[in-house]
C-alpha cells in the first residue's frame, strides 16, 4: 500500500488526477471502476477540464446506485456521473455502465453487471471513496468479503449521511445495488481517496486496524496494488 498525504483537498484532487492520467496514458483501453460522492468531485473536475485525455476506448463501471430512483433524477448516482464527468469527456455512451435503479429483476441485473465486468477482463483501476462507517460502494459494515454485485439494505448511518441530498430522511432509499467486496478486491489496481477531519477516525481503522467485515474498507490492506491519497485532516490519526 502506498499512502500519499497532501496539504488539502485541492492538492489531493490533483494528485488523484495525475495518478489516473498516467494509467490512462499507459493503457488507452482500460476498464475503470468509478465511485460517486463529494470526495470524487475534484478528481472528476480535473479529468473534465484540465485534461485532453482520450476516453473513447475506456469502459467504466460505477460501484453503485440507489434502488427506486430514476436515472434522470438529480439525486441518482447516474445523474451525478453524467453531470460531473461523462457529459464533459469523450466517452461513448455504450461504454458507461451504472446499475439501473428502476430495474424489475434486480437479482438478474446484478448477475448481468458482474458478467459484463468479467467479459472485459475485470476492473483495471478502481477509484474509491470511503463512508464514515467504512463502507466502500454501498458495501455496509457486515458485508461479506466474498460478496459480488447485489442488492443491499442501507445502514441508518449511511441514510442519515445522505439525507442532505433529499427533502427528508424518509425519502432516502432503503436499498441499493452495489458492486461486491470480492469484485472490488479483484481490481488490478485501486485508489482510495479521503478528505477532511470527519474521515480521520475511519481512515485509521481501515488502514491500521484489524481486517474485519465490520469495517469493509479494511480489506483493502490486502489489496496487492493500492494507492491511498489523503489530505492532512483525513490523515491526522495515522
Ligand atoms: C459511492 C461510494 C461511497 C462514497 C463514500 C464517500 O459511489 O462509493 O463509498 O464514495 O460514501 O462519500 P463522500 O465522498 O460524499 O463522503
Amino acid at each position: 500500500m502506498i499512502i500519499i498525504i497532501k496539504e488539502d483537498y485541492e492538492e489531493l484532487s490533483i494528485s488523484a488526477f495525475r495518478e489516473l492520467e498516467s494509467r490512462i496514458k499507459k493503457k488507452s483501453k482500460m476498464v475503470l471502476g468509478l465511485a460517486t460522492g463529494s470526495t470524487l468531485l475534484g478528481l472528476y473536475q480535473n479529468l473534465a477540464t484540465v485534461s485532453d485525455l482520450d476516453f473513447s476506448s475506456i469502459v467504466t463501471f460505477n460501484l453503485d446506485e440507489y434502488i427506486g430512483i430514476d436515472p434522470n433524477d438529480p439525486r441518482s448516482y447516474n445523474f451525478f456521473m453524467q453531470e460531473n464527468l461523462f457529459s464533459k469527456i469523450n466517452i461513448p455512451e455504450k461504454n458507461v455502465f451504472i446499475p439501473y435503479g428502476l430495474v424489475h429483476n434486480a437479482e438478474r441485473h446484478c448477475e448481468w453487471y458482474e458478467k459484463e465486468i468479467e467479459k472485459r477482463g475485470g476492473i483495471d483501476f478502481q477509484v474509491l471513496g470511503i463512508g464514515g462507517n467504512g463502507h466502500i460502494g454501498f458495501n455496509e459494515p457486515g458485508s461479506s468479503f466474498n460478496s459480488v454485485t447485489r442488492v443491499v439494505d442501507l445502514s441508518e448511518k449511511t441514510r442519515n449521511d445522505n439525507a442532505k441530498f433529499f427533502d427528508n430522511i424518509n425519502e432516502v432509499p432503503k436499498q441499493a445495488i452495489t458492486m461486491g467486496m470480492k469484485t472490488i478486491m479483484a481490481s488490478k489496481e485501486a485508489m482510495l481517496l479521503a478528505s477532511g477531519a470527519n474521515k480521520a477516525e475511519i481512515i485509521k481503522k481501515a488502514l491500521k486496524g484489524p481486517i474485519t467485515e465490520d469495517v469493509p474498507a479494511s480489506i483493502l490492506q490486502n489489496h496487492p496494488n493500492l494507492t491511498v491519497i489523503l489530505d492532512k485532516e483525513a490523515s491526522q490519526n495515522l
